[in-house]
């Protein structure tokens, strides 16, 4: 028995050293990986991870939130999708966030999540992220993890392009991915060309509170505004887009929309714009869309209704955008850590175009163009282009820096992970990524201040990393080491839903604000009920309010009667407990929404409809203590004409 532990342990510390002898030959680390990998990503039991990472869950609707290097999932937080765990969507309190032009839409798709920003650097206050299907941008608030705020985004369709943060979280910005008619109407789609438009939006965030507004939207050509990124440094006060389609087909686009040789950039001097609003040079259009905002005091969400938006017409415009030819077909556009260079991933090009901002603007100023489109001037290539990495590989999507001049970049087609030289454009190492990747996240990567430690890499095409799970592969995020001149794949994990992008911070940023308990004190909701003694229920005719507490372990009111079929019973509970770690929940028998789960200090509600006569049961759906299997209650529920009245108990 002990000779072969000892056996084992010898061929184990033979093997991981062949395999760490091996990992000086790039082509042999992708295939295994040496126990020194496994230590990189090795956080010990009760010890914390060094970053934390917001993946976005595409068709899943929300974002979730990992630890790095470890790759475990800490929390999902339900954003533009309704989520049943913690009630989001279906309580009184939430519901509201998910209000649009269109209705209570419960499900969306969330795409870039941003982390704001001040002087360039990651501050650790707000996640922004973009929903795609029914345009809206949600604010996440990091000392609590919960969404907060959500605002529909009017004239879009297809809000892809968003939502970055500008160096100062003066704005967060949107674009529209499909062009539209403006204004929306009913017409012949063939006659797309010049009618249909696309917007680009411009939020402004109140530095306070995060809050976002609507500030203008740029009515810009027909095409597909792809990605976008803001200027930092020298270039802070621009914004930068990607845009496909210029041809502006509207059937068979994937033959009809590649056919020109370079699409553009757009470059939009979003300072010059400021100025533009302030000078009246906007047209103000009639639209109707939702501003659903969470009150933090009163711990509820309410909907405005907004009727109106400034649109800025750059053909009217001098100075406003110009246009920066990039082959082909370009998605990402990244800028690097200073600000300087412009890179466009040109998807259906085997090069990584680069354009350089004080190009751009000596070009501008010797107004070097090529020609215009709708009235906004193209700059001539050759005098804007910085260089281009030459060959890098097939369909790079996606490009972010570290914080030594290097950039990395995803190639879709040729399934790769490249690392490159700023300012020389050599390739400095490429490592497969085993999947078609898309976004690729450094810590950081969208800041003036990247901190170039790790790059997770995220799967577009899956790819069977795992143990199958039927027909639906699991998708996945790869974590590479990228302190070395070599790359070293570390890790696979999985993700929740499709990972569109990522945001990833040093731990110590959000770790001191992260908020344990909601003061009872500071609880301002209608309903919220602060004491045992105070709780009653209250008819109003067929409403029945149950003004209800928790605290370890059991509910007071837990018994009443006096309910009827046909009522509708509204459940306000309130969370009495003061620590940390102490939320109860509560489900109610046959009701049509999810449980809620109250965290410490606060209230929420839900409604229940009976339909039979009996006495139902309710009980705490969190594991809240020893006696948490105690902690129940039931209701007494006559018939309609029944005249019982209400009575509960309060021990
Ligand atoms: Cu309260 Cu379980």
């Amino acid at each position: 028995m002990k000779k072969s532990i000892k056996l084992s342990f010898i061929f184990i510390t033979i093997t991981s050293l062949l395999i760490s002898c091996s990992s000086k030959d790039s082509s042999k680390t992708n295939s295994a990986l040496g126990y020194n990998s496994a230590e990189k990503v090795y956080v010990p039991p009760g010890e914390y991870d060094e970053f934390y990472a917001f993946i976005s869950g595409g068709f899943s609707g929300q974002l979730s939130v990992y630890g790095l290097p470890s790759g475990r999932l800490f929390k999902i937080i339900p954003v533009f999708s309704v989520d049943g765990e913690k009630g989001f969507g279906f309580n009184e309190e939430t519901k509201n966030l998910l209000n649009t032009s269109f209705g209570f839409i419960p499900w969306g798709d969330s795409h870039h999540p941003d982390i704001s920003q001040t002087d360039g650097k990651l501050d650790g206050r707000w996640v922004f992220i973009n929903e795609n299907n029914t345009p809206r941008i949600a604010k996440v608030d990091l000392s609590v993890f919960e969404t907060t705020e959500i605002i529909e985004i009017p004239n879009t369709a297809g809000n892809h392009s968003s939502s970055y943060v500008t160096e100062n979280t003066e704005y967060v910005i949107a674009g529209t991915r499909f062009s539209i008619p403006f204004p929306q109407r009913d017409m012949p789609i063939k006659d797309y060309k010049g009618n249909f438009k696309g917007v680009l939006s411009f939020l402004e965030v109140d530095p306070d509170n995060g809050n976002m507004n609507l500030s203008f939207q740029i009515m810009m050509p027909g095409f597909d505004y792809d990605k976008a990124h803001p200027g930092r440094g020298d270039s802070h006060g621009w914004f930068f887009y990607t845009t496909y389609n210029t041809e502006e087909a509207y059937s068979l686009l994937e033959v009809n929309a590649s056919q020109n040789d370079k699409d553009f950039i757009a470059a939009v001097n979003w300072k010059k714009a400021e100025e533009y609003i302030k000078q009246g040079k906007f047209k103000t259009f009639k639209t109707n869309y939702a501003h659903n905002m969470y009150d933090e005091s009163t711990q509820t969400a309410t909907t405005k209704w907004i009727k109106e938006v400034k649109i800025l017409d750059p053909a009217d415009l001098p100075g406003l955008v110009y246009f920066l030819p990039t082959p082909k077909s370009p998605h990402g556009v990244d800028i690097d850590p200073s600000g300087e260079y412009i890179v466009g991933n040109g998807k259906l090009s085997a090069d990584v175009t680069v354009h350089s901002f004080s190009k751009m603007i000596k070009a501008i100023e010797e107004e070097k163009f090529s020609g215009e489109t709708y009235g906004i001037p193209i700059i001539d290539f050759e005098a804007v282009h910085a260089g281009s990495v030459k060959q890098a590989g097939l369909g790079p999507l996606h490009t972010e820096f570290d914080d030594n001049g290097y950039a990395y970049t995803s190639f879709f087609i040729s399934s790769e992970l490249v690392k490159w030289k700023l300012g020389t454009w050599e390739v400095i190492d490429r490592k497969p990524t085993f999947y078609s990747p898309g976004h690729l996240m450094i810590p950081g990567g969208n800041s003036g201040s990247p901190f170039g430690k790790y790059a997770l890499v995220m799967n577009k095409i899956t790819k069977d990393r795992y143990l199958p799970t039927g027909p639906e592969v699991t998708q996945s995020a790869q974590l590479y080491d990228i302190t070395g001149d070599k790359m070293e794949l570390l890790l696979d994990f999985p993700t929740v839903g499709e990972p569109h992008y990522a945001a990833g911070i040093p731990a110590d940023i959000i770790k001191p604000q992260s908020k344990k308990i909601y003061k009872l004190e500071e609880n301002k909701h209608k309903y919220a009920t602060l004491s045992p003694s105070d709780t009653k229920v209250v008819r109003k005719g067929k409403e029945v309010h149950i003004y209800m507490t928790t605290i370890r372990s059991h509910f007071t009111p837990d018994n009443i009667e006096g309910v009827r079929v046909g009522d509708k019973v509204y459940f306000h509970v309130t969370n009495l407990e003061q620590d940390y770690d102490v939320p109860h929940g509560v489900a109610m028998i046959g009701a049509n929404t999810s449980e809620i789960l109250v965290m410490p200090g606060q209230t929420e509600t839900f409604t229940w409809e009976p339909k039979k006569v009996g006495v139902w049961p309710f009980y705490c759906t969190d594991f809240c203590s020893a006696l948490h299997q105690e902690m129940q209650g039931y209701i007494r529920v006559s018939p309609r004409n029944s005249n019982i009245k209400l009575s509960w108990s309060l021990d």
